[in-house]
C-alpha cells in the first residue's frame, strides 16, 4: 500500500513516484553518459532542482516546458528559471518547509556552490528533506560534511542519499561520517563515476556502511528502483 519508489538515473538524479505522481531530482541526462533516460522522455509533476550547477539544473527547463512540471528550488534558482520561459515554480528557502499535494518537501543547508549555467546567481545550494506516505529521504545533493546532518537525523530518517565522488563533494569517508551523525535505515550513494575526478567504488563503500553503522547501504545501478 504505502510505497515510494526511488528510482535512480545517475549523478543526483532521481525520479520518485509517489500515488502516481512523479517527481524527478537534480535531471542531467543531456551529455550524461551514465544516465538511463533522456529528457525528452522522462515523465516528471514536479521538478526539484538543489542547486545551479549544470549537473543538476540539467534539462530541468526543457523537461519543464514539455510537461508542464512545475519546478521546486530555491527562490533565486526559481527566478531564473521563469525567466527561462518555465511557467510553474514554487519558490523556497533552507529552513523552510511546504506541503504539497504529493508530500512534503523542507530545504536543508548544502556546503557547496549554486552559480547557474549562464553565471546567473542561484542563492545557496541545498538539500532536500521530503516527507512521502509518512516516509523520511533526505537527498544530501552536493555537500560537505556538516554537524547539523545531527539535527537532520534527529526528524528519525527511512532513507539517506548521499554523494560519496569526492572532490565536489564529500568523499567515502566523510559520507561514511555523515550516515553516523544521520542514523538513517537505508543510505544510497550517488554524485560517482559520472566524471573521471568521482571515480568510487559503491561497493566498497557500501561494505563500511554495512560493516560500521547501524544502517543497511543499497547501491542503485541507473535505472534500478528501491521501494520503501
Ligand atoms: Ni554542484
Ligand atoms: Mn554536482
Amino acid at each position: 500500500m504505502s510505497v515510494v519508489e526511488l528510482t535512480y538515473h545517475s549523478h543526483a538524479c532521481f525520479s520518485f513516484e509517489v500515488n502516481g505522481t512523479q517527481l524527478l531530482i537534480d535531471p542531467f541526462l543531456t551529455g550524461n553518459d551514465l544516465a538511463d533516460v533522456k529528457a525528452g522522455e522522462v515523465e516528471s509533476d514536479y521538478i526539484l532542482v538543489s542547486h545551479g550547477h549544470a549537473d543538476h539544473v540539467g534539462d530541468t527547463v526543457e523537461i519543464a516546458k514539455r510537461t508542464g512540471a512545475m519546478a521546486i528550488s530555491n527562490f533565486e534558482i526559481h527566478n531564473w528559471l521563469l525567466a527561462q520561459g518555465v511557467e510553474r515554480a514554487h519558490p523556497m528557502h533552507i529552513g523552510g518547509g511546504h506541503d504539497f499535494p504529493f508530500g512534503r518537501v523542507k530545504l536543508t543547508i548544502a556546503h557547496h556552490g549554486s552559480a547557474l549555467p549562464d553565471g546567473s546567481y542561484g542563492g545557496n545550494p541545498a538539500g532536500f528533506l521530503l516527507t512521502l506516505k509518512g516516509k523520511k529521504i533526505y537527498h544530501a545533493c552536493d555537500t560537505g560534511l556538516f554537524y547539523d546532518m545531527k539535527l537532520i537525523g534527529e526528524e528519525g530518517l527511512d532513507v539517506a542519499i548521499l554523494p560519496i565522488g569526492d572532490n565536489f563533494t564529500m568523499g567515502p569517508d566523510d559520507a561514511l561520517r555523515a550516515v553516523k551523525l544521520l542514523e538513517p535505515k537505508i543510505v544510497i550513494p550517488i554524485h560517482y563515476d559520472t566524471f573521471d575526478v568521482i571515480s568510487q567504488d559503491p561497493y566498497a563503500f557500501a561494505t563500511r556502511v554495512d560493516a560500521e553503522t547501524s544502517a543497511q547501504c543499497v547501491v542503485l545501478k541507473p535505472g534500478e528502483t528501491y521501494r520503501l
